[in-house]
């Protein structure tokens, strides 16, 4: 879902001719894009949590420095699908990485440097799952390389980090919104599309 949402948000700012590119982590760049084979693919043990969030660190890094700061410095927007959060997320409320231990890692990668708006698709665990699940057999299908490392932690892990990503919204309330994604893809699509125009004092019509 949020891939999709992302390029809809994509289409409709270029449509009132915004400069805007588009990203994500882990990947983003082509030495992070080789990290990210490390991270989504292979058996959920393969990486103790320690490791794991250096590698997804190590990432950001190079996504940051060839990526995000050479647009930002163009003057281009960078909507990027996934960004530092997940990683307080994931490594943080998922596996138990010290939250402090993060923050640091997070000010030694990135400096204070952080999105002026972020947008947490929330969806019940269990509903979550089970798209992700008919991805992966869509996946096999098409012959596309499995990347579900993540999607097999199993549900405790999930409910943690969607709890993870609520109590991140709660904390940084100015920056972050929460989106109930039950709801079709249109009322989705049109719903962030409201907001990020509202935000940044956008029109429809340019
Ligand atoms: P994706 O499925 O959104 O492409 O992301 C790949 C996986 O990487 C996803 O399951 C979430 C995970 N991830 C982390 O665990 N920590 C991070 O910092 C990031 C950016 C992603």
């Amino acid at each position: 879902g949020k891939t999709t949402q992302l390029n809809f948000l994509y289409d409709s700012l270029k449509s009132i001719d915004i400069d805007v590119i588009q990203t994500r982590e882990p990947g983003g760049s082509k030495g992070a894009e080789e990290i990210r084979n490390l991270l989504v693919e292979g058996p959920p043990e393969r990486w103790d949590a320690v490791t794991e969030t250096l590698l997804h660190c190590a990432a950001r890094r190079d996504h940051i420095k060839t990526t995000i700061l050479p647009a930002l410095e163009k003057g281009l927007w960078v909507l990027t699908d996934r960004f530092s959060d997940s990683t307080m997320a994931y490594q943080g409320y998922g596996h138990g990485v010290n939250k402090k231990a993060l923050q640091n890692l997070q000010q030694f990668v990135a400096g204070t440097m952080q999105p002026d708006m972020t947008i947490i698709l929330d969806l019940p665990v269990k509903i979550g799952l089970a798209r992700a699940e008919k991805r992966a057999t869509q996946q096999i299908k098409n012959n596309n390389g499995q990347e579900d490392r993540y999607e097999r932690m199993g549900a405790d892990f999930h409910e943690r980090l969607r709890k993870g990503f609520l109590n991140i919204a709660k904390n940084n309330r100015k920056r972050c919104i929460i989106i109930d994604t039950t709801r079709s893809v249109e009322e989705i699509q049109s719903t962030i599309q409201r907001l990020v125009f509202k935000k940044f004092g956008l029109s429809e019509d340019g």
